[in-house]
This record gives structure tokens, C-alpha cells and sequence, in this order.
């Protein structure tokens, strides 16, 4: 195994850039992404307080297919949307105290330059090369379509309904072109095969390079493994070129070809860091960027993204003459209660319910306290959550605070004492700051958690056997409560500036208590005779029933979900008006008055239910998709309107004769149109 452990020895001589993978501009964050950015963070945040300069950037990854199709279901342009999301983005990484200097858009002047002169540096230098390629293309739409827009029938196992890259049932993968009935996801309509000459990035030419580069020591021991099971499949010509239209920036020299999203995304963490460099005048973009720089520039990622970063993006630094990462580190995904983040179970939550429930400094200690330096998934338990951060934020750590102040501010006026009680224990306290100092520069928090706590077990025996509220009793040992309050004031001084990097809001609030400024060399300092503010209850006890109402508030469709950012997102979800029609179109839509005479659920079916309609002469089997609205038994004898002129569509569970109109948000919040009583079944409806 390689070794990939540093020392954080040499002090304030490292000059480090830290980015975080860019969320994409097309959905709100949820604790998926959060275990990433809150990961990077500590490690940022460990870094300044060390003394090291460390610049920690990030942006909106803002192009690609999905945002623009996403914008045109809102009604909105691209710009608009990103714009919008950018915002909440920011606004939920502040709460979560995630420190970035700088949050930009990948949709950027400083992007587009960028990616141009990269990809003109590696055209000039022959590593882009043209070829005609055949892919599938959505006439109606008059689009490409990747893979995940196309849909069809498994070729494999027949399920119907699969996207065109893999099937969800056998699990089979495959290319769009094999699937069976294909459809596009964006129209419906068939696609057809067509040709276009694309841009490709001449990977295989880095093969070298890149051996060389995995092998420099600096990379997980995973990643490196992964990285040479790729070397010996070999490596690929990498298609960079995506057809108008495209959400994106235009190829320099080749009207109506756009980069590929994953082209300039990684490029948005240069441009970010040019952006926070143009705001300040000590800071230099190339001294972190040019091929000889000796700054250190780290990539926090998830384990999904390895491959665009520690291949696609090192070439093309290497062939547009910048330095290469000094690492990519990347982390696993989350499960929440041993599963993975569910909608209907209410585990899929989002940064902004949570914050609607409960303090952020609690997720930050839980990840920390379970994260290590290799790539493996977390389980956010939330019992375990709750009872860890119980157990040892407020238990163990707050706790000495609170049973020591009171005594200082009452009975020394807020000052401590001139005298050390246990010097010997002190010493250890602070001899455990270089093995701490490792942890978290090898990203092994859950180490430093391990050490800290286990100091602080240290600190509450202490203060248990020394028991002065029982000196307190007796006028005589005043000095002795003094020196022993004192002392626990130190250790507990101690254990927070260990725990800065992890909980900053609980940090500044005990330097505010404390009368102090942390560094990680305050360690050294003791603050005798030194005089401290009041104590004010710096942690409460995770509330459970602030679990239960998160959980609950992310279910889907649930209406207590309504934080900020669902409601503003479903503020503007409304459709685009579709072009012009000339009356005789409407004319065509026969709309019927319909008495709903059965209605049942589909077994299989998420969220269609089973409708018989009479409309006087006739019955009619409709598949609507209105269960999560409403239960079966609710909609019978009930008058609705339907399309009854509607060609019959044959779907996975029968053949559907027609459509009820509806209307509403969408989940639970979809209301089918009640004509008033006396309406008859088969009446015409204008
Ligand atoms: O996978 C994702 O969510 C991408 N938006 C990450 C981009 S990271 C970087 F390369 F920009
Ligand atoms: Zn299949």
C-alpha cells in the first residue's frame, strides 16, 4: 500500500487550493452532496487554523443537456435558473458553515476563457481529433439525445421503460441504439439514427503521463488500484463535442459544436480561483497554476467522479502546459438508516428541511466522527447520530464547561486561576495536538474524534474525583474549587480548539466564552489568572422529535416539505404556453363529462391508478397517474372531464383509452376537474 500520509509539520510555509466537485445548477443540495463539502471543509478549516494559507473555491457546474431541458420545464431560461439555484446553493453551504472564499458559476467569462485557451493549447498541440459518429436524434425536439433521454424496451430482459444506458431491472447495460421501441424521454417521439462529426480529446497519448502521475504517492490507495485496472483495459478517445442546441460554450472554431458539460467543469475550479484572485490583490492565479508552481491544489470529489478527474483532467492540464493536482481524494456516498436516501421513506433530505430541524454542528461532528481517509460509503444512523452527538458534544465536552463556570463567575468574579492544578495532565492535553494535527491532514477525522474524546473522558474523571461542587461546601477550600474549575476550563479550552475544524459556530461561541482567539498554537498558551465571560448553554441535546418532523417533512409530496426552496421552485413550475393553435385544433378535443365508476390501484404501478369512466354510452379504461393524490375509494361515483377522442396508448399495464384533465403542482397536490352536479356522463364539454 502505498504510503499517502503527510505530516503537518512545517508551519506556515504551505501555500494550498482546495475545490469541492461542483454541484450541478439543476437541484436543490441534499446531504448526499453535504458529506463531501462538509469533508473538505474540516480539512480547510484545520489547514488555516494550522496556519497554513489555504484558499478553498467552488462554483455551479451550469451547463449540459439536463439544465437546459430542465429551464424549459420551468418556463425559465438557463441563465435565469442558474442564477436562482446559485443563490440557494450559497445560501445552504453559509448554513452549513461550509467556508468557501470564493462560489462561482461555471457559466462564467473567466470559464469560457478557460476552457478556450485549453482547448486551443491542446488542438494546436494535435490531441483533438474529428470523426463522424451515428447517434440518436429526437426529430420532433430537433436534438441529439444522450443516453439517460432516450427510453425504450430492455433488449435483454424486455422490461419496458428503461433509459438507453442501462435497465434498472436485469441490470443489463447497453448502448440506446440496441434498446427496443426506443422513444425520446424529451418528446416521445421515435428517434432516428443520424450522423455529426464530433471533437475528440486524444486521451491515450497521457497514458504515460498519467501512470507516472498515480504512481507520485499522493493518491488513495483505491483510487490508484481503480486507475490501473483502467490502464490495462486501455484508454479512450474522449468525445468533448455536444450538438446545438446545448446549454454551454461554443467551440472557438467550430460553429454549432458546444463543450461537452464535463469539458469545462472542472476548468470552473481554475476559473473560480481566478474570480476570488481578481478580488484580491495578494494573490496570483498562475503561482497556483503554472506547470512549476509549488503551491498544493487538492480535489475533494465523490467516489462517482473519479474517472473525469484523475484521468480526463490531469491530460488535459498536461497537454494545455498547467501542473497537474497535487491529489484527488475522493469519498463514498451516503446511506441514511443502512439504505440508500429514499423519497418515499423521507431519508432523501434536503440541506434546507434539514436545517429547518436541526443545527448543523451536529451533522458536521457525525460525519467526523465517521469519516476516514479511504473511499468508503457512510451510514448517517440517526439513532447512532443523535446518541453520538448526545454522548459526546454535549455530554463530554460541553459538559465541563458547564460544570466549571458557574463557579468561576460566581465565586472568582470570571477569573481564573493563577495556579495550574495538574500540570502533568495539561501536558498531556497538549501533547496530543501533533497526533491530532496528523489525523486531520490525513483525513482521518474519525481518529481525531477518537483522540479528542478519549482527552475529554480524561477531563470529566477529573473533574468527577476533584468533585467541586463538594469543596464548594466548604469555605476553607475555596482555592482548591478555584484551581480545580480552572483546570477544567483549560482542558475544555483544549478540547475545542482540537474541535474547531469540525464545529466553528460551537468553537466561536467558547472563544466568546473563553475571552480567547484559537490558533492551533494557542495549545501552547495557558489562560491563568485570566478572565472569562459568563457561560451561556453552548449545545442543547439533539431534539428526536425534531428527527421524526425532518423525516416526515421529506417525504415526497408531502406538504410540510414546503421549505423555501421547494416552494420557490414550485412557484415557477409552471409550464411554458405551448405554440398557437387555430380553433379548429381545439375543436378536434372531444371533451366528455365522465361518471368515475371504478377506480383502483395497479399492482407494480408507482403512480398510475386503474380508472373505469362511463361517459353515457360508453365505458373507458384510463391509466391516470394520480395515486399519490388521491386514494381509490375517494374518486368513485365522482364526475371528472376526459379527452375522449384520445387514440388509445398501449402501456406497461394495459391499454389506457383516453385522459382525465387535472391539474396542480404535481404528487400529492393534483386535483382532477369536478364538473358541478347535474353535469350528465357523455355531455360534450366547450
Ligand atoms: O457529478 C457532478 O455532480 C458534477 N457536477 C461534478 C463536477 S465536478 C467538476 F469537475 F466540476
Ligand atoms: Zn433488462
Amino acid at each position: 500500500m502505498a504510503d499517502t500520509s503527510t505530516t503537518a509539520q512545517t508551519k506556515n510555509s504551505r501555500r494550498i487550493l482546495v475545490t469541492n466537485a461542483l454541484p450541478y445548477a439543476n437541484g436543490p443540495i441534499h446531504i448526499g452532496h453535504l458529506l463531501g463539502y462538509i469533508q473538505a471543509d474540516i480539512w480547510v478549516r484545520f489547514q488555516r487554523l494550522y496556519g497554513n494559507e489555504c484558499h478553498f473555491v467552488c462554483a455551479d457546474d451550469a451547463h449540459g443537456t439536463p439544465i437546459m431541458l430542465k429551464a424549459q420545464q420551468l418556463g425559465m431560461t438557463p441563465e435565469a435558473m442558474i442564477e436562482e439555484m446559485n443563490v440557494a446553493h450559497q445560501r445552504d453551504f453559509a448554513d452549513f458553515a461550509v467556508s468557501f472564499d470564493n462560489y462561482y458559476s461555471t457559466h462564467s467569462p473567466e470559464n469560457r476563457e478557460l476552457a478556450n485557451l485549453i482547448y486551443t493549447r491542446l488542438r494546436d498541440s494535435g490531441y483533438i481529433h474529428t470523426r463522424v459518429i451515428e447517434q440518436l436524434y429526437d426529430p420532433e425536439k430537433e436534438m441529439f439525445l444522450p443516453d439517460r433521454f432516450v427510453k425504450g424496451t430492455c433488449p435483454d430482459c424486455g422490461a419496458e421503460d428503461q433509459y438507453g444506458d442501462n435497465c434498472d431491472v436485469c441490470g443489463a447495460t447497453y448502448s440506446p441504439t440496441d434498446l427496443k421501441n426506443p422513444r425520446s424521454a424529451v418528446s416521445g417521439a421515435v428517434p432516428e439514427l443520424r450522423e455529426s462529426e464530433h471533437y475528440f480529446f486524444d486521451l491515450p497519448a497521457f497514458g504515460d503521463m498519467l501512470k507516472a502521475w498515480t504512481r507520485s504517492g499522493s493518491l488513495q490507495p483505491e483510487m490508484a488500484n481503480k486507475l490501473n485496472e483502467w490502464f490495462e483495459q486501455g484508454l479512450q478517445q474522449w468525445d468533448i463535442s455536444r450538438d446545438k442546441p446545448y446549454f454551454g460554450f461554443e467551440i472557438p472554431d467550430a460553429p454549432g459544436k458546444y463543450f461537452y458539460v464535463w469539458l469545462d467543469a472542472p476548468i470552473g475550479y481554475m476559473s473560480s480561483f481566478k474570480n476570488y484572485c481578481e478580488q484580491r490583490d495578494d494573490l496570483n492565479f498562475d503561482d497556483f497554476w503554472r506547470v512549476d508552481s509549488d503551491a498544493e491544489v487538492y480535489h475533494f470529489i465523490g467516489k462517482d467522479i473519479i474517472y473525469f478527474h484523475s484521468l480526463f483532467w490531469p491530460a488535459m492540464l498536461k497537454g494545455a502546459n498547467f501542473r497537474q493536482p497535487t491529489s484527488v481524494w475522493a469519498h463514498g456516498f451516503i446511506t441514511v438508516n443502512g439504505t440508500k436516501m429514499s423519497k418515499s421513506k423521507g431519508t432523501f433530505i434536503m440541506a434546507r428541511t434539514y436545517l429547518d430541524h436541526l443545527d448543523p454542528e451536529y451533522l458536521r461532528y457525525y460525519f467526523a466522527a465517521k469519516l476516514s481517509s479511504r473511499i468508503d460509503d457512510l451510514d448517517l444512523n440517526l439513532t447512532d447520530f443523535a446518541q453520538r452527538v448526545n454522548a459526546d458534544l454535549v455530554g463530554k465536552v460541553v459538559n465541563i464547561a458547564s460544570r466549571c463556570a458557574g463557579f468561576i463567575s460566581k465565586k472568582f468574579a470570571g477569573q481564573l486561576s493563577p495556579r495550574i492544578d495538574d500540570e502533568a495532565m495539561l501536558r498531556d492535553f497538549q501533547a496530543a495536538a501533533d497526533d491530532i494535527a496528523s489525523a486531520y491532514e490525513n483525513r482521518e477525522f474519525a481518529k481525531a474524534m477518537r483522540d479528542i474524546m478519549k482527552l475529554a473522558d480524561c477531563a470529566n474523571e477529573y473533574i468527577a474525583d476533584k468533585e467541586p461542587w463538594q469543596l464548594a461546601k466548604d469555605e476553607s477550600k475555596a482555592n482548591e474549587v478555584h484551581d480545580v474549575c480552572s483546570m477544567g476550563i483549560h482542558l475544555f479550552r483544549l478540547l475545542m480548539i482540537y474541535l474547531t475544524p469540525v464545529v466553528p459556530a460551537l468553537s466561536n461561541d467558547a472563544q466568546a466564552f473563553l475571552n480567547d482567539k484559537f490558533t492551533w498554537d494557542s495549545v501552547q498558551q495557558t489562560l491563568t489568572s485570566h478572565n472569562i465571560n459568563k457561560f451561556k448553554a453552548l449545545m442543547q441535546r439533539v431534539p428526536t422529535e425534531k428527527i421524526e418532523a425532518m423525516l416526515e417533512a421529506s417525504k415526497e409530496n408531502n406538504s410540510a416539505a414546503a421549505t423555501p426552496a421547494a416552494v420557490a421552485q414550485a412557484k415557477v413550475n409552471i409550464e411554458p404556453i405551448a405554440a398557437e393553435i387555430e380553433f379548429d385544433d381545439f375543436a378536434k378535443v372531444d371533451l366528455r363529462v365522465a361518471r368515475i365508476e371504478n377506480a383502483e390501484h395497479v399492482e407494480g404501478a408507482d403512480k398510475l391508478l386503474k380508472l373505469t369512466l362511463d361517459i353515457g354510452d360508453q365505458k373507458r379504461q384510463v391509466f391516470a397517474g394520480i395515486k399519490a393524490a388521491y386514494q381509490p375509494e375517494q374518486l368513485i361515483g365522482q364526475l371528472t372531464v376526459m379527452v375522449a377522442n384520445l387514440k388509445p396508448r398501449k402501456m406497461r399495464f394495459g391499454m389506457s383509452e383516453g385522459m382525465v384533465l387535472a391539474a396542480g403542482p404535481g404528487g400529492s397536490e393534483i386535483y382532477i376537474l369536478n364538473p358541478q352536479d347535474g353535469a350528465q356522463p357523455g355531455q360534450r364539454v366547450m
